[in-house]
């Protein structure tokens, strides 16, 4: 390796470059920490290729102004100090139609605009289309909860590929997400990969992410949509292409297990599929997805590899406080998030458009058999895309501990 060549790349300029992405880094976590989540969100990650435009305009953005700060302070200070009373005691010269001056006033203004502008749409135009060979995912979001799709991957089973709240994407790929919501106006937010994208009921937008890092990303949706807005969380996980490909391909292959007969997976099943009428407990699969199964609901977040998943409750809980909270979620699921529309399984009342309803019941055992078959539905090891990722911004960057679910 040429030393002297990289001496040079690392002179003064690289070291004032790394000291603004520094000062933005810092400023970016300290005002957008998660109060309950385990992981930083940064504006500033430069392993996205959306990051690095939006820095690096930022950057002649900010030097361009800084150049106008100090001309103007100059020519104030210059001209306060030059036309000092004490200096000038005659009457000030009057420049009332003055030309030139006012050309110039004009002018230099424009100017200002048309810089900035070129700067704003070169980024725009490299940002926004989005590449042929790029990945698609479908982001479905509603109150309170994501559901990533593959359009490529269709399942054996039926439908298409399909997890609730963790997206996963391979690294070094342009990723183009389709968003759109299911009622109200929600936005997909995974500042780390890129810039923030509005999901309207009706319109799909397409936007692209990118990382080169391998690793959890943290996504929240960033637009106020009603009582657990700041519940809306997700997980990007993003892998490197071989192993997003295996996912995709064993996740397309993917048969719910069917459980042994007898087993508490099993009682779990058959409450899962048809609730309990005698005692009002609707059953799950009326609104969730659990892929090669009966159970086809499309009013909840998708099932299908819920055992896989280290997130409860639209990234509500992580890790080992997900495992804890899986029994009180399903007791009653709005007591603990509020706005959840999953009804109580406690008798507890939750409301329905605003009117109050009484919640089925289902017994200790009866919830516990339940969450053993939702843990049981888990993507083979090979596809298991929390295994071995880092999570990017948490002490440490190492994956949480006790996340078992
Ligand atoms: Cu959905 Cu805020």
């Amino acid at each position: 390796m040429n030393t002297n060549q990289s001496g040079r790349a690392r002179g003064p300029g690289g070291g004032r470059a790394l000291f603004v992405r520094g000062i933005l880094l810092t400023a970016g976590a300290a005002l957008l920490t998660g109060c309950q989540s385990n992981q930083f969100i940064t504006l500033g990650d430069m392993a996205s290729a959306y990051n690095r435009e939006i820095f690096w305009m930022s950057v002649w953005a900010i030097a361009f102004s800084i150049i106008i700060f100090v001309g103007v302070s100059y020519a104030l200070f210059a001209t306060v100090r030059r036309f000092r009373e004490e200096n000038n005691s005659a009457e000030p010269a009057q420049f009332h139609g003055n030309n030139r001056l006012e050309v110039v006033l004009v002018a230099v203004p424009v100017l200002i605009v048309i810089v900035l502008s070129v700067l704003t749409v070169r980024s725009m135009a490299r940002l926004n289309p989005t590449p042929e060979n790029a990945t698609v995912v479908s982001a479905l979001s509603r109150q309170f909860w994501w559901n990533f799709s593959y359009p490529s991957a269709t399942a054996a089973a039926g439908g298409v590929v399909t997890n609730g709240n963790e997206m996963v994407m391979p690294t070094r790929n342009p990723v183009a997400v389709t968003i759109t919501s299911g009622d109200v106006m929600h936005a997909f937010w995974a500042p780390n990969l890129g810039g923030q994208r509005n999901a309207t009921p009706g319109t799909e937008k397409t936007w692209q992410i990118d990382t080169d890092r391998p690793g959890v990303y943290q996504g929240n949706c960033s637009l106020l949509c009603g009582a657990s807005h700041a519940n809306m969380r997700f997980k990007v996980i993003a892998l490197e292409p071989e192993r997003y490909n295996t996912f995709l391909r064993v996740a397309a292959e993917y048969r719910a297990p069917t459980p042994a007969p007898g087993s508490a997976e099993e009682r779990g099943y058959q409450l899962f599929m048809q609730g309990k009428p005698s005692t009002g407990a609707l059953a799950c699969a009326a609104c969730h997805r659990v892929q090669g199964t009966p159970a086809n609901g499309a009013a909840g977040p998708d099932l299908s590899f819920f055992g896989t998943r280290r997130t409860l409750g639209a990234g509500m809980w992580e890790g080992a406080e997900a495992e804890r909270m899986l029994i009180p979620w399903l007791a009653n699921s709005p007591g603990v998030k509020p706005g959840s529309l999953m009804p109580p399984y406690n008798g507890a009342t939750y409301k329905v458009n605003g009117q109050v309803q009484k919640g089925g019941v289902l017994t200790e055992q009866e919830l516990s058999d339940i969450a053993a078959y939702l843990r049981s539905l888990r993507l083979p090891e090979e596809a298991d895309y929390w295994r071995d990722s880092p999570v990017i911004g948490s002490a440490g960057d190492a994956a949480p501990r006790g996340g078992t679910q």
